[in-house]
């Protein structure tokens, strides 16, 4: 082997190095994700980071000198994704969307080139992965596109910073981070090395241009390609998308984020002409509910600072085999165990030969400890075959002695309620100091689980 190239193993799913191959990766403890990578040990990926354009080594300054003008966030036209970034893109960032394949990462950041260039500003748009003709079926779907976004195919890495340095967008796109490939560097396309030397390349464009630049990365589970987890450290911003590929609705959530918050949600609907924003998650999620249905018991979800209403159903019927079946869509299952349990010991209903399912409707994961109270209702519900009412919510964490407990942000939840025309809340009592009289609805205080049932 040829002087100054070494190999290291890398794991393909969390970016761990090891001098050895291994089974089981130590960090992550994946199986079978190491790869072997020859990386050359003159240059280290992304060694030049501390240099200029130029070359020239940079002098420190003071904090106080530094001006904040730059600072101005650009909109991208999408409310949603705007709101998850906190507030517009900020230049000279990079920011990472990870998601599966086929989710609508391509979709979401070609909606958002062409509001850009509807706002006279410059996009330029890489794909790696599509076809200009492909790009361009596309782009008929989500509408007209002005004359200031380019586009450009490209996987070889030098040929994409020469065509960014020579252009200098004030945005640009690399679609996907994992098909990026440096000579450089003698692994595949897509692995660890080759993924981060292209990250870090970028970053160093980004920082020393001023361009925003985001950057789509494939969630890959069978370790074939390394995934947008091996970069997260390097990047400001990281979202994910998400969502059931069957269903219709998307949710865009940061995972990090120099500039902002990181619990917001945006919330998309996908569409045969491309993503579109919902406004109001809660009307979209409560949508097609049965009215006056047993089992069926409306909760209420902080997602960021947004509460969702959410309708959760539940099904119990009678076991056939020895073992009752305890199935849960959209929530945790061990939870739903768990509020059998209490509801068997402390409200004395008798769930041991008898199924139960539990739903969320619409297919979104809800896993805050608020819908509890909404979960056990919503089986005792079933399992009286009584209709709760249609125009009552509930929200509360249960504990395990079947006492129910303080949430946050309890008042905002009511007025949630209150907004899509729901009249009584079931809440609890802890939560009852330090909320004001709100008109037009009534709450119903609770302490125990067998009160809340009772009522
Ligand atoms: P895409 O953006 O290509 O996904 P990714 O880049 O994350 O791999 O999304 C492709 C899916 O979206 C595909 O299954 C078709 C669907 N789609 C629509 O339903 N409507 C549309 O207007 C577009 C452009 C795509
Ligand atoms: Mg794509």
């Amino acid at each position: 082997m040829a002087k100054g190239v070494k190999t290291v193993f890398f794991c393909q799913n969390c970016g761990y190095e090891s001098s050895k191959w291994m089974g089981q990766c130590p960090a992550c403890r994946e199986w079978n994700t190491f790869v072997e990578e020859r990386v050359s040990a003159a240059k280290s990926p992304g060694s030049a980071k501390g240099r200029g354009p130029a070359g020239e080594r940079r002098k420190p300054v003071r904090i106080r000198d530094i001006s904040l003008d730059e600072e101005t966030r650009t909109g991208t036209g999408i409310g949603e994704l705007d709101r998850v970034l906190g507030g517009g893109v900020v230049p000279g960032s990079l920011i990472l969307i990870g998601g599966d394949p086929g989710i609508g990462k391509s979709t979401l950041l070609l909606q958002v080139c062409r509001n850009i260039a509807a706002a006279e500003r410059r996009v330029l748009y890489i794909s790696g992965e599509e076809s200009l003709a492909q790009i361009r079926m596309r782009a008929e779907r989500i509408g007209e596109i002005g004359d200031s976004m380019l586009l450009l195919t490209e996987t070889d890495l030098t040929g994409v910073s020469e065509t960014i340095e020579r252009e200098r967008p004030d945005v640009c796109i690399i679609d996907s981070i994992q098909t990026m490939y440096s000579g450089e560097i003698a692994s595949a396309p897509g692995s660890v090395s080759q993924v981060r030397e292209a990250t870090g390349v970028l970053l160093r464009l980004a920082k020393t241009l001023g361009i925003s630049i985001f950057i789509v990365g494939h969630v890959t589970k069978d370790g074939a390609v390394a995934g947008p987890r091996v970069l997260e450290h390097m990047v400001d911003t990281v979202l994910y998308f998400e969502g059931d590929r069957h269903a219709s609705y998307r949710i865009l959530r940061a995972v990090k984020n120099r500039f902002g918050s990181t619990n917001e949600i945006g919330v998309f609907e996908m569409r045969d002409s491309g993503l579109r924003e919902v406004p109001n998650p809660s009307e979209y999620m409560l949508d097609g509910k049965p009215e006056n249905a047993p089992g069926s018991v409306v909760a209420c979800s902080m997602e960021g600072s947004r509460p969702v209403l959410i309708e959760i159903q539940a099904l119990v019927c009678r076991t056939n085999f020895g073992l009752p079946r305890r199935t849960a869509a959209g929530t945790d299952a061990n939870r739903v165990n768990l509020l059998i349990a209490v509801l068997e010991r402390r409200c004395g209903l008798k769930l041991g030969e008898l199924d139960a399912y539990i739903n969320i409707a619409g297919g979104i994961r809800m896993t805050e400890p608020a819908v509890d109270l909404g979960i056990a209702m919503a089986i005792a519900s079933a399992y009286a075959d009584r209709a709760i009412g249609d125009r009552v919510i509930a929200f509360g964490e249960v504990g395990l002695g079947g006492e129910i407990r303080a949430v946050s942000q309890a008042e905002q939840r009511i007025l949630e309620a209150k907004k899509l025309g729901f009249e009584t809340v079931v809440l609890p009592k802890a939560n009852m100091k330090g909320i004001k009289e709100i008109k037009g609805i009534r709450l119903v205080p609770v302490e125990t689980l067998a009160e809340a049932i009772r009522v």
